[in-house]
């Protein structure tokens, strides 16, 4: 059980190898990839444990270099330029070694609205009754790959949640592999010379990268299992570069000459390991719990949350195994527990995800003597200034689910030796504040701790651009919206009864409305589309948080600006809290929300307002990032331009 930490070194991700270069009929050349998510295991435990098995995206390709990781979780990076669409084959390979298809690794709860491969048990649209406690789905794994961050990707593209598809196994009848209720409706489509299609364990999918240089991530999103997937391992980084508001446009403001940021970053065809030093670093940090024998953890019954008994009642609302929130009891960066990165005295740029399940990170510098932290970035793109997270916000950078922070970090001052990069932010639901005051800092012992930077003399001198000194590129903001929604975030309890009898209220699920008539309407992922701005237009989306907890917003296929966060006045009389009113508190968006981003943290009590400009038609999804919450109602679609036919 004692996990030794700060052993392993740090997984600095390589770069995804290109299966090639498409050279599309009068247009742009593409770059290619073929992406296949195998099962593998991998050691992400320190050496001296068990191994794990994991699921994780890989090339395909047989350029792929001798030595080289091909299939690891995270997964490699993929490198991608402004301007360059990137296509890509993404392949669902979870077969075994007799190409039958692999069941899940983790308790699928076939309750909830879910991909539902034929021969499955009835999603919730269609379960006959809640007669007995049914079992964990044990079928072929339904995938969809999602490119998150991803702006004016058609929608065939996007990785809507319901066209996912199967493998391509022995022992699934033909057809099944690509028979989904959204192909028909997405087949045929073609945009920019490019159209989707699904073959039997596969989709192809494009990206046209024309959006602002920035942090994007790539990880799977089928329906209703995207949590247990994504826990499983699959997703990684995509990087933008290059463009108008990208690298090239940052200046000096010592002498107005091009700035330059810390680098390089792993290229195609590095070795791997590698016999360079990096100065540019993607990190994701993730949180999971192991059994002893190394596999993954995660809970199979709903009473690991709370003392509900779910069983099926008739009329019973809670789930059998899914869990309102889950919270892994270790931390993962870059697919190994607790890491150690040895770094010179010298600025590095670190490209910061939180990829955790439900868990809002505030990492914490402050045992780092001499460091100081600049925020230049975030979801989408470089900031309006950068922001001296040290100086000004007591070394600290608060992340929540989803969210991307581009840091510089700059170790020039501190002395040599091991330091802690520490995580304060809570070991349960977050609701805002500052921690101690408003909330339980994580155990200081275990999730506390991210990981050990090993701090050691310069091995030359820094040309970086200290983080001072940068003017970052100018930010072309958005025309004056001519429209407003407002949605709403709910959470749902039931009374249920614990083993004694005795009757206890949980959560059922997180949920998404919006208002009708002036009343507050829940609307479930199967309802009909409720928002469906113009094609083109500008729009005010206002997510009003009725609930207790803090959600990371995420909008598909848009960057949004942030345009300010005010109190509500809540009617909790009923059902469901109703806001009666916005309470005159409001508040800009903080400074490293300036920009454009796509996932915002709404919290308790408060109006969140984003503006986004909506010009590619299509169905896409908006949702809650915490993967337990969009995983359970907490996600609806939503459709640019014509209404659905
Ligand atoms: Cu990162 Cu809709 O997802
Ligand atoms: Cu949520």
């Amino acid at each position: 059980e004692d996990v030794p930490k700060f052993i392993t070194p740090l997984l600095v991700p390589p770069v995804m190898p290109r299966a090639g270069t498409i050279h599309q009929q009068g247009g742009k050349p593409v770059d290619y990839y073929e992406i296949s998510v195998r099962q593998f295991e991998q050691q992400i435990l320190p050496v001296t444990m068990p191994a794990t098995t994991v699921w994780g995206y890989g090339a395909v390709s047989s350029q792929g270099k001798k030595g080289l990781l091909l299939h690891n979780a995270p997964s490699l990076t993929i490198e991608s330029k402004w301007g360059r669409p990137v296509r890509v084959k993404w392949i669902n390979d979870l077969v075994d070694g007799d190409g039958d298809a692999l069941p899940h690794l983790l308790p699928v709860d076939p309750t909830l609205h879910w991909a539902n491969p034929p021969g499955g048990t009835a999603g919730r649209d269609t379960r006959p009754t809640f007669a007995s406690t049914p079992g964990r789905y044990t079928g072929p794994v339904p995938l969809v790959t999602h490119l998150h961050g991803a702006v004016g990707v058609g929608d065939e593209s996007d990785g809507y949640p319901e066209a996912w598809f199967l493998p391509a196994a022995g022992d699934i009848p033909a057809g099944y592999a690509t028979e989904g209720t959204w192909y028909d409706f997405f087949a045929g489509k073609a945009a920019d010379g490019f159209g989707a299609t699904w073959g039997p364990g596969f989709a192809v999918f494009q990206y046209p990268n024309d959006q602002r240089e920035s942090t994007l991530w790539y990880h799977d999103h089928a329906l209703g299992m995207t949590r247990l997937n994504v826990y499983a391992g699959p997703a990684g980084f995509f990087l933008v570069r290059g463009g108008p508001e990208g690298e090239k446009a940052i200046v000096d403001s010592r002498d107005g000459s091009t700035a330059m940021l810390p680098s390089p970053a792993p290229m195609e065809g590095d070795k791997f390991p590698p016999n360079k030093t990096y100065y540019e670093i993607p990190i994701v940090i993730q949180d999971r719990s192991f059994n002893v024998d190394g596999s993954l953890f995660y809970p199979d019954t709903r009473e690991f949350f709370d003392d509900v008994v779910a069983d099926y009642i008739p009329d019973g609302e809670f789930s059998p195994i899914w869990q309102p929130e889950f919270f892994g009891n270790m931390i993962m960066v870059n697919g190994n527990t607790w890491p150690f990165h040895g770094v010179e005295q010298r600025r590095y740029r670190l490209r910061m995800l939180n990829g955790c399940q439900s868990r809002f990170l505030i990492l914490d510098f402050g045992e780092i003597p001499g460091v100081e932290v600049w925020q230049i970035g975030n979801e989408g793109g470089f900031l309006d200034a950068p922001v001296n997270l040290t100086a000004d916000h007591g070394n600290r950078l608060l992340m929540g689910l989803a969210e991307r922070a581009d840091l510089i970090v700059d170790f020039t001052n501190v002395p040599t030796g091991p330091y802690l990069l520490k995580n304060v932010g809570p070991d349960e639901p977050f609701g805002g504040g500052e921690p101690d005051a408003d909330f339980d800092v994580a155990d200081p012992d275990t999730t506390g701790k991210v990981m050990v930077f090993l701090v050691r003399a310069a091995t030359g001198a820094d040309p970086s651009t200290p983080a001072q000194y940068l003017v970052l590129p100018p930010v072309t903001h958005l025309p004056a919206e001519t429209g407003m929604r407002q949605l709403a975030l709910i959470e749902e309890s039931a009374v249920g009864e614990d083993s004694e009898g005795t009757p206890v209220e949980g959560p059922v699920a997180a949920l998404l409305g919006d208002v009708a008539s002036g009343v507050w309407t829940k609307r479930l992922w199967a309802d009909p589309v409720t928002e469906n701005p113009a094609l083109g237009e500008t729009e005010v989306w206002e997510f009003v948080n009725t609930t207790a907890d803090a959600h990371p917003m995420h909008v598909h296929e848009v960057a949004f600006e942030v345009v300010n966060r005010e109190g509500l006045v809540l009617d909790n009389s009923g059902e469901v809290a109703q806001p009666v009113q916005p309470d005159g508190s409001v508040r800009p968006p903080e400074p490293w929300e300036t920009g454009f981003k796509d996932t915002v943290i709404a919290y308790p009590g408060e109006v969140t307002r984003v503006r986004a400009q909506f010009d590619r038609p299509g169905q896409f999804v908006w949702h809650c990032h915490i993967v337990e919450h969009e995983d359970n109602e907490m996600m609806r679609p939503y459709r640019i331009g014509p209404a659905q036919p």
